[in-house]
């Protein structure tokens, strides 16, 4: 009888533990503001202005810039990535299409994926086709 009561005791701390670290981690999950939404919209919007300007100027050693084979960034179908591309000869995600197109028309580096320009050239691509369905494979 009292090594169940003990077990018993032992059993009820652990939960009530874990159910305050369920609570914290909840909390920490929803914790921002309507001023945080704001910042954060703000600082969004200003990589994608400066992905619109990369996707407008030369990038590689040439003076070739996006814009000539894609008038704007929702030319690229950004939504049909992952997808096969014929060009690499294999599933690619959006920024390996992006470095094929770097590394040939115009004749660039390759950027690594963390680049930021890398992060504002997709930002802007995406943001152009925001609400179009996702379609990975699409071709
Ligand atoms: C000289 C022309 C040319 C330039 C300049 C060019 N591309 Fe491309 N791009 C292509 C061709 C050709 C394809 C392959 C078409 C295909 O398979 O859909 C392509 C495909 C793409 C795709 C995949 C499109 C799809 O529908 O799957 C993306 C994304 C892309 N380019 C991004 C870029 C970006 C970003 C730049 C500038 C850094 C750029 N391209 C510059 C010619 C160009």
């Amino acid at each position: 009888m009292r090594k169940s009561r003990k077990v018993f005791g032992v059993s009820f701390v652990v939960l009530m533990v874990s159910v305050l670290v369920a609570i914290s981690f909840s909390i920490q999950a929803g914790e921002f503001t309507q001023e945080d939404l704001k910042r954060w919209d703000k600082e969004f919007m200003t990589v994608v202005m400066k992905g619109e300007k990369l996707f407008h100027s030369a990038l590689g050693k040439n003076k070739v810039s996006c814009d000539q084979c894609h008038p704007n960034g929702a030319n690229t179908h950004p939504e049909t990535y992952p997808k096969f591309q014929q060009q690499i000869g294999r599933v690619v995600a959006l920024f390996e299409m992006v470095n094929w197109c770097i590394q040939n028309p115009l004749e660039g580096d390759p950027l690594p994926p963390e680049d930021p320009k890398m992060t504002a050239l997709l930002s802007y691509m995406t943001y152009e086709r925001r609400g179009v369905p996702l379609a990975p494979g699409k071709h």
